[in-house]
């Protein structure tokens, strides 16, 4: 069982998960958006899910033996992610790997991480055989979030002034969850895996990347912070304070480290922010 498997990470995993030849049922939110991924394997199982309505976890956790836990970045992600748990044990599912974010363990840390802490605690009480992942921002965030402003004035604004980051690309947070659905249910039980990319990066080298790829000069513009909110009409106040509180561990570098987790777990190197632009190129064209 894949939750978010429309989305960023799950479109991936469904992709991964249907290579190994793996049996999968995609739990979606929107059951047209499901249907995109009869595309990557026309044999995956569509059911519906959604995390604020149990009845449908306990209909889509029917007969289910693995499952991977993604939750939205919503307000309500902790009680969504406990109902899931629940649910899932209810269910007699043997394992759950949970996606999280670099840094949750982290103490204070900063409310994106918080929320994952406590979900990923609950999850390792559950008694349920589990496994997490914690990615750092993903390469993808710049086709979701600054793929507009590539497209339409060749710039990337962010407040992150110098700061390096670890970007990783979706498809490698794929590939390590696949390992983890696919192994021994018991070999990976109650481990955590930090992945990152192979390089931390600055916003001038991402945006030199994809000019490269795409053959039109790309610049980043290092905004204020203030700036950077007011750039995000219409979105909570919740969800603007998290976001720059992310921000600014990234401008003081606190997402620059590099890990090994990833390639521990799949054997191949995490890809570079070369090879995510030249695959995406078409994303970036106005
Ligand atoms: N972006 C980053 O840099 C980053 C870094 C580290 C960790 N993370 C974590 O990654 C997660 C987001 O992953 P993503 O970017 O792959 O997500 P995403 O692309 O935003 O996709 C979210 C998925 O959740 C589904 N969904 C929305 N509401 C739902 C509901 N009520 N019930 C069931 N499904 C629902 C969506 O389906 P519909 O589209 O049909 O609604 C979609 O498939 C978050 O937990 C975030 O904290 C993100």
């Amino acid at each position: 069982m894949v939750t978010g498997a429309t989305g960023t990470v799950g479109s991936e995993l469904v992709r991964a998960l249907s290579n190994r030849g793996v049996h999968v049922r995609a739990g979606v939110h929107s059951v047209i958006k499901g249907d995109r991924l009869r595309q990557l394997n026309p044999a995956v199982q569509l059911v519906e899910l959604d995390f604020q309505r149990p009845e449908t976890l306990d209909v889509a956790l029917t007969g289910v033996d693995r499952a991977f836990l993604l939750v939205p970045f919503v307000e309500t992600q902790v009680e969504d992610s406990k109902r899931f748990i629940d649910a899932a044990k209810a269910a007699g599912v043997k394992q759950v790997v949970k996606l999280s974010a670099m840094g949750a363990d982290a103490e204070p840390g900063i409310q994106l991480g918080r929320w994952h802490r406590e979900a990923e605690q609950y999850l390792a009480q559950s008694g349920l055989a589990y496994a997490i992942l914690r990615p750092n921002s993903f390469l993808q965030n710049f086709i979701t979030y600054q793929g507009p402003s590539i497209r339409e004035q060749g710039a990337i604004y962010q407040p992150l002034g110098e700061g390096r980051v670890s970007y990783i690309d979706a498809f490698d947070i794929a590939e390590a969850a696949a390992a983890l659905l696919t192994a021994d249910v018991a070999r990976y039980h109650g481990r955590a895996f930090t992945l990152t990319g192979p390089e931390a990066l600055s916003g001038h080298e991402v945006a030199a990347a994809i000019g490269a790829a795409t053959g039109r000069p790309v610049r980043y513009v290092d905004v204020p912070e203030e700036a950077a909110r007011q750039a995000m009409p219409g979105a909570p106040q919740w969800m603007i304070d998290a976001l720059m509180e992310l921000n600014a561990l990234g401008r003081a570098g606190y997402a620059a480290p590099i890990t090994a987790d990833g390639q521990q777990l799949t054997g191949q190197r995490p890809r570079t922010v070369q090879e995510f632009a030249q695959a995406n190129r078409h994303a970036w064209q106005p």
